[in-house]
């Protein structure tokens, strides 16, 4: 019964898209278990290029069944657009190859305009949202008040719930936030509209993977987002509304616990952010422009969904193996290492200066106002030259650049069984 897991070991955008679709393969079913179309996965191929919210990025194998489990938070309107985009471009979705959990919460525009109110008014301390409604709709599940998916099969029940939540939400907006609201009964017409389109795609899920699996099945469980940003053991509260590491897929997903193959972290071969928050090895000026890039090509370092430029700074291995404790990683899957070509020296983070002592290993629950606290200890490793694009096997690269990922083995005593190292599906480095 295989369930292997990809998660992303920093703030997302770790390129977790191309590891899914990588694995998936050897997939027969690829499941998102948490967040929504805050998500962005990018997945190259060939010509295309793929920008993908919700979806799981696995779908584009013809034979992969896409799931999107109950953990996550679904926008219709998002989805139907993607559907759209990816049957236009040859890729066919319909309800025998996408399972939506009918207990996934809806978001409307009500929650993308309280998102946005929410930020405006918390000023200097926002968090930096991605706008998409996350926060309002997962409040409104843990209010024990959502709409789920499943409501949507009783259309006039489902309508009067709408009613209330479109009218809840005007109080809110208009009363509290000082903000416009919304015309009721026309947004109430729009949404059963885009509903209706989903209709033949709401499953209940958990029993339809648990019987995959029983049936020899292989499952992989894409995390969206990243371990920082999870709820509860990310950099609080510069997180977003949803359990992103781990031990999210089995209660996002709707089945017991059970045995993990392998769970493949992701992590950028330097770190980026978007988004307030805390970032101790953040940089700035011509080094973090050099790991960015200038945004004229699609894999530099600008939000997939919001194309706001990310922050960067060196790889953070304290943070690292956080994640891989939270986790539970099996194996790091290194993504970008093609980008450090051409620094004389990396520096990488291997302990943080706190109140007079250096730490080792983040010994506090990931808190922002501590982890703002704290400065970088670097241990600083010798760069290459050689441009790594081309390099297809391990020992193509060149002896630093092994020495880098050795190194990152060392020090968080899991193996990198891959790397990748251009933008291209065939990009990448196996050892494994
Ligand atoms: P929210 O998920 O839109 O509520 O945003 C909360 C925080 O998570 C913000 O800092 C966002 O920038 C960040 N965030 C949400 N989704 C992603 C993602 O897919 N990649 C990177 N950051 C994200």
């Amino acid at each position: 019964m295989p369930i292997n897991i990809v998660i992303g070991a920093q703030w997302g955008d770790e390129g977790k898209g191309r590891v899914v679709d990588l694995l998936s393969e050897n997939s027969d079913l690829v499941a998102r278990y948490n967040g929504g179309d805050n998500a962005g996965h990018t997945v190259t191929v060939g010509e295309k290029i793929y920008k993908l919210h919700l979806v799981p990025s696995g779908i584009i194998h013809p034979r992969v069944i896409g799931v999107l489990g109950n953990g996550m938070v679904l926008n219709p309107q998002t989805l139907v657009e993607e559907m759209t985009m990816l049957n236009e471009a040859g890729v066919s979705i319909n309800p025998e190859r996408l399972w939506i959990s009918d207990a996934v919460q809806l978001i409307t525009p009500a929650h993308r305009l309280l998102d946005r109110a929410q930020e405006a008014s918390l000023g200097k301390s926002q968090i930096g949202t991605t706008g998409r409604g996350i926060g309002p709709a997962y409040v409104d599940k843990v209010a024990r008040r959502g709409l789920r998916a499943g409501e949507i099969l009783e259309a006039e029940a489902f309508t009067t719930r709408l009613r209330t939540h479109f009218t809840e939400a005007n109080h809110l907006l208009t009363d509290w936030y000082h903000v416009p609201g919304l015309e009721i009964e026309q947004q109430i017409e729009d949404y059963l509209r885009l509903t209706d389109q989903i209709k033949p795609y709401i499953h209940r899920v958990g029993p339809l993977i648990q019987k995959a699996l029983n049936d020899g099945k292989t499952i992989l469980a894409e995390g969206a987002q990243g371990t920082l940003l999870d709820l509860e053991q990310g950099t609080y509260p510069f997180v977003t509304s949803s359990c992103t590491t781990s031990a999210g897929v089995f209660s996002g997903l709707g089945i017991g616990i059970q045995p993990v193959n392998k769970v493949v972290g992701v992590t950028k071969a330097f770190q980026t952010r978007v988004g307030a928050g805390p970032f101790p090895t953040e940089l700035e000026g011509e080094m973090a422009n050099f790991l960015r890039g200038t945004g004229s090509n699609p894999w530099d370092e600008f939000g997939t969904t919001t194309g706001r430029p990310r922050r960067v700074g060196w790889l953070d291995l304290v943070l690292l193996n956080y994640a891989r404790e939270i986790n539970a990683i099996s194996e790091l899957f290194i993504t970008k290492l093609d980008i450090l070509s051409g620094l004389e020296h990396i520096p990488v983070c291997v302990g943080y200066k706190h109140n007079g002592k250096v730490l080792l290993t983040l010994d506090f629950s990931g808190e922002a106002k501590l982890l703002a606290q704290c400065t970088p200890v670097y241990e600083t490793l010798t760069g290459w030259k050689e441009n790594l694009t081309n390099c297809r096997h391990w020992n193509e690269l060149p002896e630093n650049a092994r020495g880098y990922i050795r190194f990152i083995e060392e020090q968080t005593g899991i193996p990198v069984l891959n790397i990748s190292v251009g933008p291209e599906r065939t990009a990448s480095i196996s050892r494994s």
